[in-house]
């Protein structure tokens, strides 16, 4: 029986590499009925919402979406499309694993980087309170709860286990923010110490993002609050190649979605230029929450041996392939 897949390409480069990731997937013989709904600037605008019914309904039906990149206008319009989808289904845990693909030539090459970053979905700044006070003074709330870090630090500790990981790192500012950060810190030592098998320390944000830097072989995983994990995700995942390379799921206790961590790239979109590994890394994520384990195990090693080889690769990680070039000779790997 095939399974029933929310498709939502969204808009710039996002039909291109979702396109690219559908033909890889039919590819792996994985029977999947997909269920298109089209998401973008213009239908928002058309909706008067971020996240319109269909679009939810959609994911509600089906409990996993495969999510291209949308726009959202800076400073202004409508509210993320992203931030509204991961609140209206409750997608606590974004869940980005950053690791080392052999044969891409990256500042880091030298240094196997292997890890896993949890960062806390629902609240925090994202939680989208924001207001003038007065007249050139504005407020935004950043919430912290316990039962939001309790549920994240629980995850990320699960996963630990589960997967053989090492260690937790815990990052915070909670030497500022005391009663905020230092709550979630407090559930995340909680959380701990209920793992005595995961090691577990704590790291400043500052500090964190440089020793992710200088050494960041030396990460496993790593638990954040929203907007600390939103700016990290995104320097690790300039550790290892850049946005077009890096995957992300968001999980929750009913339903998943899985993207790519890059946005829709408007200098690029409609030249045929994308990178696809991002979206087609995370299909990998959503083929082994599916329990297909071995379409994923083939499909990582075919985007592997692409890499490898080196000589189908798109112009963000040094090639001159476009992106059907590059998704043909994965396809090929595929056997
Ligand atoms: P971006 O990730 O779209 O682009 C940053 C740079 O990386 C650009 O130079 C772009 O060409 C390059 N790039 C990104 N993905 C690539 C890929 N797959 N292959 C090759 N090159 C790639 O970030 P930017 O420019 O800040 O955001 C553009 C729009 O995307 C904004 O409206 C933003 O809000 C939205 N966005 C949406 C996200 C989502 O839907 N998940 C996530 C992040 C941003």
């Amino acid at each position: 029986m095939a399974y029933k897949i929310t498709l939502i390409p969204g808009d710039g480069i996002g039909p291109e590499v979702s396109e690219a990731t559908v033909r890889i997937l039919a590819a792996t013989g994985v029977a999947i009925e997909w269920e298109r709904v089209e998401l973008s600037a213009p239908i928002i605008e058309q909706f008067g919402t971020s996240l319109p019914p269909h679009v939810l309904e959609s994911v509600e039906r089906t409990g996993v979406g495969l999510k291209g990149p949308v726009t959202t206008p800076v400073a202004g319009g409508f509210k993320s499309v992203n931030v509204a989808i991961r609140k209206q289904l409750d997608l606590f845990a974004n869940v980005r694993p950053v690791f080392t693909l052999p044969g891409l030539k990256t500042r880091f090459q030298d240094v196997k980087i292997d890890m896993v970053i949890f960062r806390e979905n629902t609240e925090d700044l994202y939680s989208g309170l924001e207001h003038e006070v007065v007249k050139d003074v504005v407020e935004s709330l950043k919430i912290i709860t316990r039962f939001a870090s309790m549920r994240i630090a629980e995850y990320a500790f699960a996963y630990a286990r589960k997967n053989g990981r090492k260690k937790v790192t815990a990052v915070h500012k909670a030497n500022i923010m005391k009663l905020s950060d230092g709550l979630f810190i407090r559930c995340c030592r909680e959380v701990a110490s209920v793992y005595p098998d995961v090691a577990y320390n704590e790291l400043i944000v500052d500090n964190a993002s440089m020793q992710l830097v200088m050494r960041p072989e030396t990460f496993d995983v790593l638990l954040l609050p929203n907007l600390y994990g939103d700016i990290v995700s995104d320097l690790a995942a300039g550790l290892v190649g850049g946005l077009g390379v890096v995957p992300g799921a968001n999980m929750g206790e009913k339903h998943a979605v899985f993207e790519a961590v890059h946005g829709s790239a408007p200098d690029i979109a409609g030249k045929g230029l994308a990178n696809p590994t991002a979206l087609m890394s995370s299909a990998i994520l959503m083929l082994r929450h599916l329990g297909e384990r071995t379409a994923a195990d083939r499909l990582q090693s075919a985007i592997a041996a692409t890499y490898r080889e080196g000589t189908h690769l798109t112009s963000d990680v040094g090639g001159r392939a476009g992106t059907n070039e590059f998704t043909d000779a994965v396809i090929r790997h595929l056997g």
